[in-house]
């Protein structure tokens, strides 16, 4: 037997207690060891019952993703699933921890199913781009009914012992040891003599309107196939028998495995786990952090004390005056309120918070105590610099001076103090209690313990923390100020920004780059232009005065109303604004352009070799450490489509060499703009991807 799987004998009952740390993965060698343990438990004089248990902190957190990809080798987990429903003996799961995926799917080919009342349960393939594989289509809904099961798995949301029992998942739940509770409850059943039950031979469920179930599902996946698939599955294990069913089930999950999106969401799977896996931080210990400060209470200073509140640190928050002081304080009991309706935090706690933890004041002296102060004011280099120096000269010895800038150079910041290796960039996106997406800023002289601090920050806050170096915009704006350059050379060629809205979104971003626009605010985009050409635009670069001119109007987006769509219906309704494409055609005029079509194929084509082009510079550069740093960046912060891995991940699945000859072309019209990074250029002459890149970093 595997030593993946204990075999222990308590009376009439034979337990397998899985072993696979840390959280118990469908591993072949697991897949082995319960098809032999069933083996013995049948051929054990005396057995009755089979019970299965997970050590550690799992029941099973599903298939071994790392196993995805190479060859399946045998016994497949829908067989080995088959083999312990069809066992003659009757067999049990006792659930803890987490039963994902095909961890749910041994459950539900188990007989019963008791848990403990912190246990989850779920079927996530579609995170990963796929559906259940292992008969989880089929007998879920013979449990639930449809519409429950559909639910869960298009969602992939995890559902607490509860609520799973109610839903007819599992049978029992009780609190204690999941084993003893486990080899209890067998006993129970035996005692009354309780019978076999395979879900596979329970009725069918209801049928439902399979079609408009598929077609609304595909609408709300933004592009995304796998939660639609789920419902074409179900409807076969209704429409037919159990085999039938299962057959039709594993088809769809194995033609899935072969997807670009399975790709794309395993490469995002497991990148979100290595983005803070730094070696330089490996044996670096974070320093205390329990106080912190927060310099501005707009909506991101605001938004940065929730984050922290919520993540159980004390907060002082700074204000110029005791006006501005209490609506920073409304601002944050606001997104406190939000956080108590979400059921994140208890009404105890809530007000808690907001008497005892959060204090708001109007001098720096108070912020003498803070471990990590973070300021969110103007961003302005000398308002910077005059912050940093009161910090400097109250905050105690060893605090971390911390800018939330998302452009300024944080080297400059940071000369401007008597303790520059104290001073780190700690970029928040808005709104910063809600994004999941940290930039830590790491400028030349910042300490290894400050970097470390960063990450541990991050990690309090749930957030995804990725290391930058410094430039101009870091990873995420530099990146983005390039392609929505992109988009605007096609606005000026004849694209409205309509078609580029929509071309994108079909891709799969949220937004479109002008809605997103609308959303952050035109004045944004309207200050960083004015900045860049006071520092001086390079002539041979294309540039346009059209938003200037939407801006001069007094459009500044959603909060105006009206910016390049017009929002006096609802910010959902959002309908062209009439103003926008004159503007963008004098433009025209005036440069002397006759504007031609655009296809949605080559605005994704180009923007999307921008962001490419961008991207590959700046891990040439370091200053994105790891391709996979880029890609997690643009997934949690830009709205780019999970399920397409990230800009560095489409571009591998795409093709390098493609990629590289398009922008070759696009050079020919503009040279200026597009200067072909130097790894990408390697990177094709060399036959390698980013991803070669990603594995030689963890090598
Ligand atoms: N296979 C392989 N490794 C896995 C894994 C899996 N299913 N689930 C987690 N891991 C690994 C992680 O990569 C991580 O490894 P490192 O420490 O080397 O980075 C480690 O286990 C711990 O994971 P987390 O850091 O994520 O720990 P957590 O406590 O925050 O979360 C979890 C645990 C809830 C199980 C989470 O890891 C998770 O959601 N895992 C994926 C579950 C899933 O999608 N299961 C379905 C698989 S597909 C399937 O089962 C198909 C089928 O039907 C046949």
């Amino acid at each position: 037997m595997s030593d993946k799987i204990a075999y222990s004998r308590h009376g009439d009952i034979a337990v397998l207690t899985v072993q696979n740390p840390p959280v118990n993965a469908l591993s072949h060698a697991v897949r082995q060891g319960l098809w032999d343990g069933m083996d013995r438990a049948e051929a054990d004089d005396g057995v009755k019952a089979v019970l299965i248990v997970g050590e550690g902190r799992a029941f099973f957190a599903g298939a071994d993703i790392k196993e995805f990809g190479k060859t399946p080798k045998e016994p497949h987990l829908p067989v080995l699933i088959n083999r312990i429903e069809a066992s003659p003996l009757l067999v049990v799961a006792s659930m803890h921890g987490v039963s994902l995926g095909g961890g749910l799917e041994v459950a539900l080919g188990c007989h019963y199913r008791i848990a403990v009342p912190s246990a989850r349960v779920g079927l996530p393939e579609v995170h990963l781009g796929l559906i259940p594989g292992a008969g989880g289509t089929q007998r879920m809904p013979r449990l639930t009914g449809v519409e429950a099961a559909l639910e869960v798995m298009t969602t992939g949301r995890q559902v607490k012992a509860d609520e799973a029992a109610k839903m007819g998942l599992i049978d029992e739940v009780r609190d204690g040891d999941p084993k003893q509770n486990g080899i209890d409850y067998t006993q129970s059943l035996l005692d009354a003599d309780a019978p076999r039950r395979p879900v596979s031979e329970m009725d069918t469920p209801a049928a439902i309107d399979w079609d408009g179930a598929y077609e609304s599902i595909l609408a709300r996946g933004r592009g995304q196939i796998s939660p639609a698939q789920c419902v074409r599955a179900v409807q076969a294990g209704v429409e037919h028998p159990f085999a039938e069913g299962l057959a039709a089930e594993r088809k769809i999950f194995m033609d899935l495995m072969q997807t670009d999106q399975r790709e794309g969401m395993i490469h995002a799977f497991f990148s979100e786990r290595a983005v803070g896996n730094l070696p330089e931080l490996k044996d670096v210990e974070p320093r205390a952090l329990q106080h912190i400060g927060v310099i501005g209470g707009g909506t991101m200073g605001a938004g940065i004390a929730t984050s922290a509140l919520l993540s159980g640190l004390q907060v002082t928050l700074l204000e110029m005056t005791a006006d501005a002081g209490e609506a920073a304080r409304k601002r944050i009991a606001g997104n406190l309120s939000g956080a108590l309706k979400r059921g994140k935090i208890s009404q105890d706690q809530h007000d808690k918070i907001l008497t005892n933890i959060l204090t708001v004041v109007t001098n720096y002296d108070a912020l003498s105590d803070v471990d990590l102060v973070i300021e969110a004011v103007f961003e302005e280099m000398s308002v910077k610099k005059t912050v940093f120096g009161e910090l400097d000269r109250v905050c105690k010895k060893g605090a971390i001076l911390a800018s939330n800038t998302s452009y300024l150079d944080v080297n400059e910041i940071a000369a401007s103090t008597s303790r520059p290796e104290d001073v780190i960039g700690l970029h928040f996106f808005s709104p910063a209690h809600v994004m999941k997406l940290l930039e830590i800023v790491v400028a030349d002289k910042t300490a290894a313990d400050v970097v470390a601090t960063g990450f541990e920050l991050g990690k309090r806050m749930s957030k995804i923390s990725v290391r930058a170096g410094v430039c101009d915009g870091f990873i995420g704006n530099r990146i983005l100020s390039t392609y929505r350059t992109a988009a605007d050379h096609m606005i000026l060629d004849g694209a409205s920004p309509y078609e580029i809205d929509k071309a994108l979104e079909e891709f799969g971003f949220a937004m479109g780059p002008f809605a997103v626009a609308d959303l952050a605010g035109l004045d944004i985009g309207w200050a960083v232009r004015k900045r860049k050409r006071a520092e001086g635009i390079d002539p041979a670069a294309r540039d346009s005065s059209y938003a200037d001119k939407l801006c001069e109007e007094g459009h500044f987006g959603q909060k105006t109303g009206k910016g390049y769509y017009d929002y006096s219906a609802g910010a959902k309704a959002r309908v062209p604004n009439p103003d926008v494409m004159p503007l963008i055609e004098e433009e025209r005029a005036k440069q002397g352009i006759t504007p031609r079509d655009f296809t949605s194929e080559e605005i994704v084509r180009r923007y999307m070799a921008a962001m490419v082009n961008e991207s590959a510079k700046v891990v040439g550069e370091g200053i994105a450490r790891r391709p996979l740093d880029v890609d997690m960046t643009l997934l949690f912060g830009y709205g780019f489509p999970r399920y397409r891995g990230g800009p560095l991940k489409w571009a591998d699945i795409a093709g390098l060499p493609g990629l590289l000859a398009d922008m070759k072309e696009y050079q020919k019209e503009d040279p200026h703009f597009w200067q072909i990074a130097p790894l990408f250029e390697e990177l094709v002459a060399e036959g390698k991807t980013f991803d070669d890149l990603n594995k030689a970093a963890a090598a």
